[in-house]
């Protein structure tokens, strides 16, 4: 006999993306769509809180709708609701919380908070139908190299859902250290595309910045790379020489990859990992990517693009394995604005 289908629907708000998606047995897209708010928040080189939870006022209803008309689907086709609980900017979850809790009591159908870092980690499970097979899923142990806007984290996933945080970083984030380098370069929002733009035809090997080691330890510090390239760009206009953005951007960029690289590889011998699984806005990175596909040793798993920054899809997968344990979430849920992985 075969097993009933599980479809969740995913809410995602915990930033400047209202995006939902409903998603079958934690990896089959059924439909999903993302509504980005960057071109508002690029004004104000970063995003806007207020400005960003009123966005996810306007858009959240209309983006569910869009994924259910998109797939020809009512609630009763639905088995659970999932939505980011947490970490993220407080008024921008209130949001998707909000609109999940009204959706879960007009429906009746069961309610489950997710953590957000969770939902990214599971961008690499998740396919659609425009893939021509289904792509395999990542084996356990897999050792997880978490980097995006908010975090850059280490962690041993163990099985589903079981996660040891190994190292992170002890200041700023790998996409927090891109987007403050641009802004620095007078580059706009965010500054992760920005960089790899501008550096895409520059020297990597131009300059040398300072990266942290932290040796014997998984953490990062990336605020001196971020430092670093300040003192050079002070340097070049005390000296009234030409700024070259291309060389700066490449090779800050060879900086950041080179220390994520080598710590994610580190740990997978460690700990025998069988695979590298890759998330969050920074896995969007070319160099980053390129730097992981080329070497044989690991099978790397890095989401599609339009996965890696935050969507719903990663959440419906997350919901999924959550709807497995059978633990759901009441009503009076509340949003964790500062909830760690290691605290799930
Ligand atoms: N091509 C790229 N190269 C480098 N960084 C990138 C690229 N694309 C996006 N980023 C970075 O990814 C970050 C956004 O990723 P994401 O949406 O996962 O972060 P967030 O949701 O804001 O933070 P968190 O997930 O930690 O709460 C930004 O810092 C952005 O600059
Ligand atoms: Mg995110």
């Amino acid at each position: 006999m075969s097993q009933k289908t599980i479809r969740i629907l995913g809410i995602e708000s915990s930033c400047d993306e209202t995006a939902a998606a409903i998603v079958e047995d934690g990896r089959r897209i059924v439909s999903d769509f993302i509504s980005t708010q960057i071109d508002i928040h690029k004004q104000y080189g970063g995003v806007f809180p207020e400005v960003a939870s009123r966005q996810h006022v306007l858009a959240v209803y209309p983006v569910i709708d869009e994924v259910m008309n998109k797939a020809h689907m009512s609630y009763s086709d639905i088995d659970a609701i999932a939505v980011t609980r947490g970490p993220g900017l407080a008024g921008s979850l209130v949001v998707g919380m909000n609109a999940a809790k009204g959706l879960s009591l007009a429906t009746g159908l069961p309610l489950i908070g997710i953590n957000h870092l969770e939902g990214h980690i599971y961008s690499s499970w998740v396919y659609s139908d425009r893939d021509e097979t289904i792509p395999p899923e990542p084996e356990f142990p897999a050792i997880v190299l978490l980097v995006s806007g908010g975090h850059s984290e280490v962690i041993l996933l163990k099985d589903h859902l079981q996660y040891e945080r190994l190292g992170g970083t002890l200041d700023d984030a790998a996409g927090e250290a891109f987007d403050k380098t641009a802004r620095l370069l007078g580059l706009e929002y965010p500054g992760g595309p920005s960089i790899q733009k501008a550096g895409a035809n520059g020297d990597p090997d131009a300059y040398r910045f300072n990266v942290a080691k932290m040796p014997g330890t998984y953490d990062f510090s990336f605020s001196g790379v971020k430092t670093s390239v300040l003192r050079t760009v002070q340097k070049i206009q005390k000296d009234g020489e030409l700024l070259r953005v291309a060389d700066l951007a490449a090779s800050f960029q060879k900086s950041v990859v080179s220390i994520l690289f080598e710590k994610a590889i580190h740990a997978a011998r460690e700990y025998n990992a069988k695979n590298i699984v890759i998330a969050g806005g920074v896995s969007a990175n070319k160099c980053l990517r390129d730097t992981f596909l080329e070497q044989k040793e690991f099978k790397v798993f890095i989401p599609k693009l339009s996965y890696c920054t935050d969507n719903g899809a990663m959440i419906g997968a997350a919901g999924y394995r959550r709807f497995l344990t059978g633990k759901f979430d009441g009503l009076d849920m509340d949003v964790l604005p500062n909830w760690p992985l290691s605290r799930i």
